[in-house]
């Protein structure tokens, strides 16, 4: 093999006339992830400077391959090896090439370090970038590589490494193909809206004027089933030293971005020569209110859903989900809450109530001009619930009294289960569904209650439910094929757990109203969400209620708008079910941002009949 290949590189070689003893970009990057080259001496290699950064320089190749698949670019990492040259430079190097990745959960990135200049061939040649979609092929919109077997968020996870099974690029068909193909290109993406708030260090995803699935009304991307988006691309910090806009939102005009493709922190990413630019902010700045109201009967109750992020009584953002509540859910006759903390908040001490949290939580509601919620809850046992240390969130009922009682209340305990008793009825209202179940290690105890009109006549099911975290997960274009999702087997437990509770009720009445909603950490279309629906007999609201399936989103992560907080019911509330997500965490700025989740309302009929 080895003289085989030899031979073939004297005759390439002698048909183009160049040194024996070179190496081309092309061969370099080969047509896979990993380089045929990795750890070995190159020498000759020919580049045009494209770009300069503060570690190293880009090179393009000057005798380029016809092949899609192996980049034409690459980058030669050396704080010095650059300093005496520039941009529109051609130039020879000798240097070794390596794989880098400064995580084991990432993809490798191809480069040249430990550089040697044979010489400088000319300069002042022109440098143009490719335009993506125009000068190359279109990014694939949907999957993300062959080893996800057709679906990123597949079960089961991880079942193979890129880095070890090294396959040949498909940039057609796969996205993370397609950015691998033009690592170390320096392209322009031409026409870019932003997908997400920037993180922390100021880093955006986008799309540019290419064709994109998934494109919501606002602007974003939303992931649905077997489409998780991979034509977005992360926009990361300047070359020239300068900083990314804090204040960019989902669907700003950004206009068009001229920089080099790498991978880095998990993600194939642009770094563009200067910091993105808002061209034109996306309007409106806020959302309308829901047009959800109570009609203050049962054939018009409301039911709103809300993780209100880490609240306790001393949360800086009380206020602001109290404002959010009545303003914009319009004062639903009945909240699920999740993340209620105790009345001390992170403090890790043996406090669990969360009396003074609510208790500053419905006051603050009433001093705005909503009603005077009561509400329902169960304290967990010390440390046993996840999330922040020292929290001990749970999920909570707001109900106002007006319109809503508790049936036979009833106080469960940390520790006791909940059962269903002919009627159907509950033993405990509210009650935890079997605390002591190991499904729940480190998790939130769904909360089930019964609710009734004040005449008593009507009456409906309620499961407050916040699943395990995805905590854990590996990046979507990481090097685990499918992805790590963090917490997925737990999330399988919990919801089947729930899914029984439910069976239980509907197998002693099969007409039961029932609403199973909150924070379920997983989308619709995954095995855990899969499972509850076929085991609960529930429909998902979103269908229920037509929801176009792209505007189904109350969360921002990576480049997908996606929903991690749902509603299902019961065929009998089916009905005039109308539901609405309201966008004002997603759609504003960071620093404006309140919680993390948008909350939703729902309005049914639940009068008997
Ligand atoms: C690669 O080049 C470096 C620097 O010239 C040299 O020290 C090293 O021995 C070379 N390695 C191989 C495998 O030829
Ligand atoms: C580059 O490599 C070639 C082939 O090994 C060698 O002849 C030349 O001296 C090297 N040049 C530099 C600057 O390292
Ligand atoms: C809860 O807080 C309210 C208002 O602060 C107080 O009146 C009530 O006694 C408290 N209840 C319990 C059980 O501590
Ligand atoms: C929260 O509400 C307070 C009081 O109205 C207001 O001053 C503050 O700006 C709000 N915070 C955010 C992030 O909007």
């Amino acid at each position: 093999m080895k003289s085989a290949g030899l031979y073939l590189h004297l005759l390439v070689a002698t048909l183009t006339g160049r040194s024996v003893f070179a190496e081309t970009v092309s061969e370099i990057n080969g047509n896979r992830y990993l380089s045929p080259f990795n750890g070995k001496n190159v020498t000759n290699v020919d580049g045009l400077i494209t770009t300069k950064g503060p570690n190293g320089i880009w090179i393009r190749s000057t005798v380029p391959d016809k092949d899609d698949r192996t980049s034409e670019s690459v980058y030669v990492f050396d704080r010095n090896f650059g300093k005496t040259l520039s941009v529109g430079d051609i130039i020879q190097l000798n240097g070794t090439v390596t794989e880098y990745r400064s995580n084991k959960a990432y993809i490798y990135l191809t480069e040249i370090i430990n550089p040697r200049l044979v010489k400088k061939v000319s300069s002042g040649s022109a440098v143009t970038p490719l335009v993506i979609g125009k000068d190359t092929i279109n990014p694939p919109t949907k999957a993300f590589s062959a080893l996800d077997n057709g679906d990123v968020f597949g079960v089961p996870n991880s079942v193979s490494l890129i880095s070890v099974t090294n396959p040949i690029l498909i940039p057609r068909n796969y996205g993370m193909d397609f950015w691998e193909s033009l690592s170390g290109e320096l392209v322009t993406v031409k026409g870019a809206h932003a997908l997400t708030k920037p993180n922390n260090y100021g880093d955006t995803w986008v799309a540019g004027d290419w064709r994109v699935t998934g494109l919501n009304s606002r602007g974003g991307l939303t992931t649905v089933d077997k489409d998780a988006n991979p034509e977005a691309i992360i926009i990361g910090s300047p070359l020239d030293g300068s900083k990314n806009p804090a204040i960019t939102r989902v669907g700003d005009t950004l206009g068009d971005i001229t920089g080099v493709v790498t991978y880095a922190f998990g993600y194939y990413s642009i770094l563009p020569l200067t910091a993105l630019n808002i061209i034109k902010g996306v309007e409106p700045a806020l959302p309308p209110p829901t047009k959800l109201v109570s009609n203050g009967g049962c054939s018009g109750i409301t039911v709103g859903s809300y993780n209100v992020e880490n609240l306790w009584a001393g949360s800086d953002h009380l206020v602001n989900i109290s404002d959010h509540i009545v303003n914009y859910l319009r004062s639903p006759d009945l909240v699920f809450v999740q993340e209620i903390q105790d009345d001390n908040g992170e403090t890790n001490d043996a406090v669990v109530s969360t009396n003074l949290t609510l208790t500053t939580l419905t006051s603050s509601i009433v001093s705005i001009g909503g009603p005077e919620y009561q509400f329902a809850e169960i304290d967990p046992v010390d440390d046993k619930n996840g999330g922040a240390p020292g929290g001990n969130i749970r999920t909570a009922y707001l109900y106002n009294p007006d319109i809503l009682q508790l049936r036979k209340p009833n106080l469960g305990s940390s520790t006791k289960a909940n059962e269903v008793l002919p009627g159907p009825e509950l033993k405990y209202n509210p009650g935890l569904i079997d605390p002591q179940n190991s499904a729940w290690t480190a998790s939130r105890k769904p909360l089930v209650a019964n609710f009734e009109t004040l005449d008593g006549k009507n009456s409906f099911f309620t499961i407050n439910v916040h699943f395990g975290s995805k905590g854990g997960s590996s990046s979507i274009e990481g090097d685990a094929r499918p992805l790590v999702n963090g917490g997925v087997d737990d999330r399988q437990g919990q919801t089947q757990l729930t899914a029984d509770f439910v069976a239980k009720i509907l197998a002693k009445d099969k007409k039961a109203k029932i609403i199973v909603a909150g924070d379920f950490n997983e989308f619709a279309f995954v095995q855990p969400l899969e499972n509850f629906k076929d085991v609960s007999h529930l429909r998902d609201l979103d269908e229920a209620a037509n929801i176009p399936e792209l505007e189904r989103y109350t969360y921002l992560f990576d480049m997908n708008s996606q929903e991690l907080d749902h509603m299902y019911i019961s065929q009998a509330l089916k009905p005039k079910a109308q539901y609405e997500h309201v966008h004002i965490n997603t759609w504003v700025t960071k620093a404006q941002q309140i919680s993390d989740h948008d909350p939703s309302v729902a309005k049914f009929n639940i009068c008997k009949n």
